[in-house]
This record gives C-alpha cells, structure tokens and sequence, in this order.
C-alpha cells in the first residue's frame, strides 16, 4: 500500500523539537498500517548554523532561519510549533490563515485572550489541528483512563496531583533565552501554573471531567533575576510554586501542588483518584505502572495491585516489545503522533485539539487570578470544550 505523505515543517529544535522529531521518526515503524508517513520536510529557528547541524542530524530536507517562510511554503502540510509560549499564537494564526494543519506544544498560549484568535483560526480555516498534551499516551495513564470510564472506580470523591521539581532553586540562574525562558514571565506566561500544572490540569478533566472553581495561592521566592537581554537583575514575574485546591463538575475535590523548589524531585508528576469501590494512583518515575486498589476484592487478598503495563492487550502495548518490557517518556509523543495520523484518515478530531487546550488555559488562569485576589474563581470551563 502506498502512504500519504505529511510534509511537517517544525518550529524550534530544542527539547520538543528533537521529541517531536523523534516521533516523526518512530511512528511509521512502530504502527506500519497508518496510511500517512511524516515526512521531515523543513525545520525552522533562528541561529542558521546550529539549524543546519539540527537537519543533518536528524534527517530534515531543508531549514528556514524565518518561519514565515516555512509556513507560505506549498510543499509543507502540517506546522508543528516547538517554540517558546509567547511564539505559539503568531506561528499557528499564521499556519492555520495558510491552510496548514497545526500541532502546537502546551500550554497553548500565555493567557485564554491569546489563545482564543488560536482556536478561531484553526476552526474558521477548517485544518486539523492537537496540542501536544503528551502525558495521556503514556499506556498507563491511557489505562487509567479506560478502568475509570468502565465504571470501575465508581463515583469519584478525589483527585490529588503533584509536579514536583527542583531545577530553580540557585538565584544565580538568570531569566530568558534557551531553556531559561520558562523563568520569564513574558516569554512563559506564567509558572509552574502554565508549564507542569498545565499537564496535570489536562490530565485531570481529561480523566474526572471539567473544573468547576479553584482557589489558590502561589509562591515567588526568588524576586529578582538577571535577564538574560538586558544583562540586569529584572523583577521575576512567575509563580515558583503554586498550590489549588478545586470543585470538578462531578462533585469531587481536587488537590493540586507544583513547585521547582522540591529538592530532590526531578519531574515527579503524579496522580492519585479515590473512587467509592476503587483508587488508583500514579508517578511518571514509575511510568509503566499504575497501582489499582479495590475494596471489592475478597478482604483476606485485598491491598494495591501494582500493574505492570506492558502486556499486548493493555492501550498501545501490541505495538512495541514483548509482555513484561518496558516503554519509556518518548514513546507519548509516537503515540500522539499516531492517533494524529489516525485522526487524519477517519476524518476525526485529535484531542485535545486546540478548542479543549483553551478549557485547560481557562483553568491556569483562574488558577492564577484566584492566588492573585486571595478568592475563589469560577473556571468557566464547559469540558470537553
Ligand atoms: N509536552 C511536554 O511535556 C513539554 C515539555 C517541555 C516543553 N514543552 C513546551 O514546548 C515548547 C518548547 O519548549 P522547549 O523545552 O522545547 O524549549 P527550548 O528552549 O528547548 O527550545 C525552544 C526552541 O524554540 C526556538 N525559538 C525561539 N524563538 C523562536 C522564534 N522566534 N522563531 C523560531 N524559533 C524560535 C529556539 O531556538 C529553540 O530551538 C514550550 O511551549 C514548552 O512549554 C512541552
């Protein structure tokens, strides 16, 4: 059978750009009977040499130092945006207004009124288009998914979530450029709110539904950075930490906490769900695990089941080793990149498409505008968007 062709132009080749790149890469090999085949066509940034280097090595075609012109080329079908948040809106109104499809990194935008133009545009044109909220493909979160929606855990009293890392803590790191750019509040947005519990916020309406209110608080602890474009020390803008607690729609209570001040905690993403008959939990250190606890089992075997997600029957498992191997953080990506190609030959929408990444950013706000008035805030979510 001959495949269609996806001619991806990229933008950016940092961190997500050589996960995405990776992914392009993998999928075709890993799912042989998608009819589309990415195709590498054109990656884009702004530093020609190191843009060259990225496209030798990872099979590119071409490069562009403007994407601009990445976007008006008639030889590229789909935008993937791998760029800072404060890049997101402009590349993709620009690829959308081009009639490309657009795949575009979290969150979505700074705030929901950038965001919002994003989703008018991507609809108005009529293109395909995901946000690469990447954690719901890990086949134990997918499982997660599968065992809630079978009723397993029955009516849901709790969701808990942590993100939990430790890379900010030395006042010595300056804010802006490659990486750093997170600590800038006008290149981020925000946070730890728009960058980890952006990720746990969609996994969470994702898996018990819409976000009803929020009340927060959030954490500066270090005031002032230098910045990287000025070579002077600038007020810093973003929530170090941040801690809220929630109503979903369905009546349970959430908890959520990040922080990049919890030494010793790398990436420590994790979740936890009480249910009236059963509970699961969690951790992206352990991720091929999910550990079910059910209060039916008989009393004298009842404990937690740690469950080793690797077996062919479990969510993407058929598609790599053998029972009882293990996959690892990449392999998200290949499978977002999958069900995309798969959404393309049903003719189906790939969640969450940029319409349900703007439920998530109305969160984040709400998030932040609560901590800010010290006072409850209404979400004005409507999930699944
Ligand atoms: N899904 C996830 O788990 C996940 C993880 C990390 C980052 N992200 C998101 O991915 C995006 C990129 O993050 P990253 O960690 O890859 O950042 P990074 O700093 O490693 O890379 C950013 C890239 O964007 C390029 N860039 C910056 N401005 C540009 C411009 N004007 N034109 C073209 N290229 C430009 C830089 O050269 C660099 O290649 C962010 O939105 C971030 O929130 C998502």
């Amino acid at each position: 059978m001959s495949k269609k062709e996806l001619r991806i132009g990229l933008v950016g080749y940092g961190f997500m750009g050589r996960t995405h790149s990776n992914a392009y890469k993998r999928v075709g090999d890993f799912f042989p009977d998608l009819q589309y085949r990415p195709v590498l066509k054109a990656v884009s940034a702004r530093n020609a040499e190191r843009l060259e280097a990225f496209a030798k090595q990872w099979g590119y075609e071409s490069f562009e130092t403007d994407w601009r012109k990445m976007v008006q080329r008639t030889d590229i079908d789909a935008i993937d945006i791998c760029t800072p948040n404060d890049k997101h809106a402009e590349i993709a109104i620009a690829a959308a207004e081009a009639g490309k499809m657009v795949l575009c990194e979290k969150p979505l935008a700074r705030t929901v009124a950038e965001a919002q133009p994003m989703v008018d545009a991507v609809e108005k044109a009529g293109v395909a288009n995901t946000v690469w909220y990447n954690y719901r493909r890990i086949p134990a979160v997918t499982l997660a998914k599968q065992l809630i929606d079978a009723g397993k855990l029955g009516k849901i009293f709790h969701y808990r979530a942590n993100f939990l890392q430790d890379w900010t803590i030395s006042p010595e790191l300056p804010q802006g450029g490659e990486g750093l750019w997170r600590l800038d509040d006008n290149a981020a947005g925000s946070g730890v709110t728009g960058d980890l519990l952006a990720h746990c916020i969609d996994t969470a309406m994702w898996l018990n539904g819409g976000i009803k209110d929020v009340s927060a608080v959030t954490e500066t602890f270090i005031k002032e950075r230098v910045h990287t474009a000025s070579g002077k020390k600038q007020k810093v803008g973003i929530d170090d930490a941040c801690i809220f607690h929630c109503h979903f729609d369905n009546g349970s209570l959430g908890l959520f906490e990040s922080t990049r001040y919890a030494r010793g905690h790398k990436a420590l993403y994790t979740f936890e769900i009480n249910g009236q008959h059963a509970s699961i939990k969690w951790n992206l250190h352990d991720l091929n695990r999910l550990e079910y606890f059910d209060h039916r089992d008989d009393s004298l075997e009842r404990g937690w089941r740690s469950i080793h997600v690797t077996d062919g029957d479990m969510p993407y498992m058929d598609k790599w080793w053998v029972p009882g191997l293990s996959v690892g953080y990449e392999h998200s990506f290949v499978h977002q990149m999958a069900d995309f190609l798969q959404s393309l030959e049903e003719n189906k929408p790939c969640s969450p498409t940029f319409r349900e990444a703007q439920e998530t950013q109305k969160v984040c706000e709400a998030v932040l505008a609560s901590a800010a008035s010290k006072s409850w805030k209404e979400t004005g979510t409507s999930w699944p968007g």
